[in-house]
């Protein structure tokens, strides 16, 4: 089996909290970047752009976090606003990629959905290079305050994830996929198409709230 094809099969995240020094070195980020710049793009628009953040930039960014979180929790004891100020510190790099609707002809849903491969090819590249990642989005990826804070625009950025960066203390065990025969169809007249449904038993939460308009 060839090494890419190894690595698709085999790749794990490592939670945020396990990724430790070292992170990236200056030349090995810009290749993650540059990785995570290279990926289908339908009509040329580059619907994304990076924000890192490294070193005392993210105990600094702390202080929007707090201010965030607590605007959108009021009376939260002080204790728990430190915890979230230290999000950030959990590993060495945090890549922000954020999903900008550009101007043009081509659908919305098409934009973002380049801004995702985006983040999937630096988690790739920051694997390749020996580190591992983990694609996160949590409360402060929708959190107005925040995305203010760090100069997005209300109407056409949104965060398509901060992808934490670093060397594992610790690996994590296989998790369950979905298994091909609940979601592939070789059609043909007639075929039932399998859209796996019933898949680990989520249906009772009904659909996710739509977090902005697609429309085009
Ligand atoms: C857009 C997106 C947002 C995610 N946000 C979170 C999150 O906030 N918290 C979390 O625990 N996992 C989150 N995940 C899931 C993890 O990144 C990851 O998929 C999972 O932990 C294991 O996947 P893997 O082993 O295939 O990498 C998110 C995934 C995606 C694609």
């Amino acid at each position: 089996m060839t090494d890419i094809l190894n690595h698709l099969l085999t790749r794990r995240s490592v939670s945020a909290k396990h990724l430790k020094e070292p992170g990236p070195s200056p030349e090995q980020l810009e290749t993650i970047l540059t990785a995570g710049a290279r990926v289908p793009d339908h009509g040329k628009m580059a619907p994304f752009y990076f924000i890192t953040f490294q070193g005392d930039e993210r105990n600094n960014v702390g202080r929007f976090l707090k201010e965030a979180y607590e605007n959108e929790n009021p009376g939260t004891p002080p204790a728990k606003l430190d915890l979230e100020a230290e999000r950030f510190l959990r590993s060495p790099l945090i890549v922000a990629v954020v999903s900008r609707i550009r101007n043009g002809k081509h659908p919305q849903w098409e934009q973002i959905l380049t801004a995702g491969a985006a983040c999937m090819n630096i988690c790739h590249a920051a694997h390749a290079l020996g580190f591992k990642a983990n694609w996160l989005t949590e409360w402060y990826a929708y959190n107005p305050h925040f995305k203010k804070s760090l100069g997005l625009d209300e109407a056409r950025d949104n965060v398509a994830g901060f992808i934490y960066i670093g060397t594992p203390d610790k690996e994590k065990d296989e998790r369950e996929r979905p298994d091909l025969n609940d979601i592939w169809t070789d059609w043909s007249p007639d075929c039932d198409i399998k859209k796996g449904e019933g898949l680990y038993g989520k249906d009772k939460y009904g659909l996710p709230r739509k977090g902005f308009d697609l429309s085009d």
